[in-house]
Order: structure tokens, then sequence, then C-alpha cells
């Protein structure tokens, strides 16, 4: 079968793959890089727990194919700490209470991420509205509004 070669730039480490052309990203970030933060939850794109950000967009990485990926950045929950430190929006998630059994916490976060890298003080509506395709089965997502527009305070915006 014909395989692809991809250099990826991932939690900013530089990897190269050899990839066959249906292997998803999410595939690639939990088979071979041993990344297992992002969730497979339905491997269809409709519940955003395997969203990584992508050239630092939140993109679901079960829909997307690692072989037209090449040169791309990608960051997963596990590149988000700085070293020990945690990301506002993960601290932020602790402190508020808005993990329960956390399948869909990664992805919850990389999206929050994205959105106060783009908008460092969202409303509630730009809140709900960008966590809106991210399914929670157990917060009932008050809490977690409330942990990303506490993170809102305290993100500082890289982009
Ligand atoms: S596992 Fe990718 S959107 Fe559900
Ligand atoms: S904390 Fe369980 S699905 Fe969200």
């Amino acid at each position: 079968m014909e395989r692809f070669k991809v250099k990826l730039e991932v939690n900013g480490e530089s990897v190269e793959l050899d990839i066959k052309p249906s292997e998803t990203l999410l595939e690639t970030l939990r088979d071979r890089l041993e990344l297992t933060g992002s969730k497979d939850g339905c491997g269809l794109g409709a519940c955003g727990s395997c969203t990584v950000l992508l050239n630092g967009l939140p993109t679901r990485s079960c829909i997307v194919l690692t072989a037209e990926l090449d040169g791309s950045e990608v960051t997963t929950i596990e590149g988000l700490a700085d070293g020990t430190k945690l990301n506002p929006v993960q601290e932020s998630f602790m402190e508020k209470g808005a993990v329960q059994c956390g399948f869909c916490t990664p992805g919850m976060i990389l999206t929050a991420k994205a959105l106060l890298d783009r908008n460092s003080q969202p409303s509630k509506e730009e809140v709900i509205r960008s966590i809106s395709s991210n399914l929670c089965r157990c917060t009932g997502y008050k809490k977690i509004v409330e942990a990303v527009e506490a993170a809102s305070s305290t993100e500082t915006p890289t982009t």
C-alpha cells in the first residue's frame, strides 16, 4: 500500500512519520506517539473529545488524515503545560471543579484555549457558543463555562 512521508511539529517537537493514507491524526497521536490525552469518543467528528489544535485552530483529529498534514503544527493536551506549570485554562478547570470523568476535558480545554487565544475576554455567550459542540455527559456545562470565564482574566493571548 502507498505510504506518505509526513513531518509534523507536535507539542514543539519535530516528528517524521511514514503514514498510510487512511490513518487519522487521532490514530497517529494515540497509537504512534503515545499521546493518549486526545480521546476517541465517537470517531465521527461529532463529540469533540479528540479535539487538538492544528496550526492553532481547534480540530477534530478523528476526521483529519495525517497524510494531508505535512508541515503542520499540532498541540495536544500534553503540550499545554509549561513543564510542571499548568496552562491557566487547565488550572481553572481544576479550581472550578469542571472535570468529572475527564473524558471530554482535553478537547474542552483545547477548544477553550483557542477561543481565549483569539479573544481574551469573551462574553458568556461566546464561551457557550465556542464549547457548544464539545459534548460532556457529566458536568452539565455550568462549571465548564465558569472555568473558561475565570481563565479569561488570566490567559495570555499567543496569537
Ligand atoms: S472522537 Fe472525534 S469528534 Fe468524537
Ligand atoms: S467530565 Fe465526563 S464527559 Fe465531561
